[in-house]
């Protein structure tokens, strides 16, 4: 069913207050629920949510405060909360046998001792994650920070949380899952409406981008290529802006840029392209009432040290078309399986290759707990939006990427996987321990 492009509104996620605070801590309580929600204008969609919104409320926390998430499931099959990009003790990470029976709750906790980055948070029930994704839980999980905030980059209703990702419906408005779907799920949702309008004022956006998608990789570039300065990756602020007129993310990765709507004309109205699927979003650009005090600053923030390596492991991605299996290292996800022992507080390369020899896929890669950089792919350097700090990295037909992570520094059993989470649902999924 087609809807006419730009019909609706973008809107954006409520931020979800705190029950209560204590201290350090900040208490939150999140419902999982069916709701039915407008999607497609005039009719009604059966969706999974947090809190009855589709995408979740946002959470938004500041670095060094604990956030204890009280998750109750109200759906009737299990469910498991993890924050993507979050470093997060073992036992609230969300491991996919780690699921909430329906009816039950339990408290997630969150240290949030990291810097200010986009996260955001979804469902991992082993082997249902795809499903539970598609049909709505996830939302966003923003950490801010004092060093980020003096920066004066666009802040408050200059600061654009946008969840992108595809769906599919049938004439009935119903969503339709089927697994490796990717031709039939043609609808492209930003923060859950259709190819929606955003007015703008004609000064600075910071816009914090989330690929969402089960599988789809988006292409992005704003109106005709404009550039715009990419500001931060996954885990956070790049060490300076990159001047840049497309940007690719796979899904679950970040991508945030600050585009100066000065540069447009007030009423212009300027679309946002995928290479693939053409029109996103549209952003209108109105007058601005009030003077743009906001800058992007020519340096943006000190990369992590990368302490010397010490360990290496091999990690290859693969497709067995014989039986239509997703693997790492030629096997697929067990439980009660340890892949990798990593000894709490080492420094490992780790050299991730998509095996296309039997079938060309597009794959990514993404291990929980820790934020890696990227050294390397086939060989060169990263481009300067990949060389910051990063939890998901594409790995293309036949790519290989190195990358760098310290893994700490929590000690217990954490997954990495296929962000492509079709592909995680169906065995392209392994499990770390890190040892005291
Ligand atoms: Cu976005 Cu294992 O997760
Ligand atoms: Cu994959």
């Amino acid at each position: 069913r087609a809807v006419a492009p730009f019909s609706v509104r973008m809107p954006v996620p409520k931020v979800l207050q705190p029950q209560s605070t204590k201290g350090d801590n900040d208490f939150y309580v999140v419902t999982a629920k069916k709701a039915k929600v407008e999607i497609l204008p005039g009719t009604r969609t059966e969706v999974f949510t947090y809190a009855g919104m589709f995408p979740g409320p946002t959470l938004r926390v500041r670095t060094g405060r604990t956030a204890i998430v009280r998750h109750t499931n109200d759906l009737d099959m299990g469910t498991v909360a993890h924050v993507h990009g979050g470093c997060t003790p073992a036992s609230s990470d969300g491991f996919p046998t780690d699921t909430l029976a329906p009816g039950k709750s339990r408290d997630y906790v969150y240290p949030n001792k990291q810097r200010a980055a986009t996260l955001w948070y979804h469902d991992h029930a082993h082997h249902m994650e795809a499903e539970h994704v598609f049909r709505g839980l996830a939302g966003f999980y923003l950490i801010d920070d004092p060093a980020e905030a003096a920066l004066r980059l666009p802040s408050g209703d200059y600061d654009i949380p946008i969840m992108l990702r595809d769906a599919r419906f049938d004439d009935k408005a119903r969503m339709v899952f089927e697994k490796d779907d990717f031709q039939g799920r043609t609808t492209i949702l930003a923060n859950g409406k259709p190819q929606p309008y955003f007015p703008v004022a004609a000064r600075r956006y910071r816009l914090r981008f989330v690929n969402a998608s089960n599988l789809r990789t988006f292409t992005l570039r704003l109106g005709k290529d404009t550039q715009v300065a990419q500001i931060a990756s996954d885990g956070g602020l790049l060490a300076a802006p990159a001047a840049v007129r497309s940007w690719r993310m796979t899904p679950g990765e970040r991508i945030e840029v600050v585009v100066d709507f000065s540069r447009f004309k007030v009423g212009s109205q300027v679309i946002l392209n995928d290479a693939e699927v053409g029109p996103v979003m549209r952003f209108d650009v109105g007058r601005s009432a009030t003077t743009d005090t906001s800058r992007v600053p020519d340096r943006l923030s000190t990369l992590p040290a990368l302490p010397t390596a010490t360990g290496k492991r091999k990690i290859v991605l693969s497709f067995d078309r014989t039986n239509g299996r997703f693997l790492i290292n030629g096997r697929e996800f067990d439980q009660k399986r340890v892949d990798t022992e990593i000894k709490l507080g080492t420094t490992e390369v780790w050299t991730v290759t998509n095996d296309s020899t039997n079938f060309a896929i597009p794959h990514n890669f993404h291990p929980h707990l820790v934020q890696f950089r990227v050294l390397d792919r086939n060989g060169r350097p990263p481009a300067p939006g990949e060389a910051g700090v990063k939890d998901t990295v594409a790995v293309g037909p036949g790519e290989t990427v190195r990358l760098q992570a310290t893994f700490g520094p929590y000690i217990g059993k954490y997954a990495y996987h296929c962000h492509m989470i079709d592909h995680s649902s169906s065995g392209m999924m392994a499990q770390m321990k890190i040892v005291a």
